[in-house]
């Protein structure tokens, strides 16, 4: 695999580094996406049946057995070469902000350390009123398992659709966006707002923006640099090409 000299050159002096990350990244760790056609989320799924309030107020069984389910299977998963190749970046760029839609928290296990997390953690768990974290709960019940504190529903600490992202993440990510040299967004559709708005703010502060995704997105007509494939492929074959 080989990649123009511009790219290289530009990343081997940047101070300021922002990467945007989605679904894809995690693909290849054997997770399911979203928006894939045949094997996406939410071909098989309707995202307001289950990640929304309406729907946990409607059915909150169902939406905490899917949660559940999804947990299981984020257990089961290691991060893949895609996100070690990051783990790297950062350890080359002085200042790197590694901003995730992901709720399954594997850049975190793979090393990354400077992570904002946009739509939260699918293995964090709290009340759905007073907001207590917790633990531990029963997951061998009729209904969802209450708050050990005010008796509420417990729920995932994800954002779900309708919902404020975590401020302080959200505040972090555009400010990384505004002021990085370089943004990538690599293995995302670039369709759920706001995260998909940062490549076009990082874009008109005048970054230069690389993308690596499986197909074009709405961002790919304003990336310097566009590549088309596996991000557990290319972004280990452009780290170690770039920092050797
Ligand atoms: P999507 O499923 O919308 O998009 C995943 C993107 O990754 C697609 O464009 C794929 O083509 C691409 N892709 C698939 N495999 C890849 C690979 N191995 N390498 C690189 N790219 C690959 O997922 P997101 O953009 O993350 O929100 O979705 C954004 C949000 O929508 C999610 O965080 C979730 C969802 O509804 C909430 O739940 C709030």
């Amino acid at each position: 695999m080989s990649f123009p000299e511009g790219l290289i050159a530009q990343l081997r002096i940047s101070k300021n580094l922002a990467v945007l990350t989605g679904a894809g990244v995690s693909k290849e760790s054997g997770l399911r996406t979203f928006r894939d056609a045949q094997t996406g989320l939410w071909a098989q799924y309707k995202p307001h049946e289950l990640a929304s309030p309406e729907a946990f107020q409607r059915d909150p069984k169902l939406v905490w057995d899917w949660y559940a389910w999804r947990r299981e299977a984020v257990k089961g998963v290691r991060p893949n070469p895609g996100h070690y190749a990051l783990v790297g970046m950062e350890k080359h760029v002085p200042d790197f902000t590694l901003i995730t839609q992901n709720v399954d928290g594997l850049h975190r296990m793979a090393g990354s350390q400077n992570v904002l997390e946009l739509h939260g953690n699918i293995q964090r768990v709290r009340c759905a009123d007073c907001y207590t974290f917790t633990e531990v709960w029963d997951d061998d019940t009729e209904s969802v398992p209450h708050c050990k504190v005010c008796g509420g529903l417990l729920r995932p600490d994800v954002v779900w659709f309708g919902e404020s992202l975590p401020r302080d993440q959200l505040e972090a990510a555009v400010q990384a966006a505004r002021s990085c040299d370089v943004f990538f967004s690599i293995g995302t559709s670039g369709v759920v707002q706001p995260a998909a708005s940062l490549g076009f703010a990082a874009h008109n502060r005048g970054a230069v923006v690389v993308e690596i995704n499986a197909e074009p997105t709405p961002l790919t007509p304003k990336a310097n640099y566009s590549f088309h494939g596996k991000s557990g492929e290319i972004l280990p074959a452009l780290v170690k090409e770039v920092w050797g």
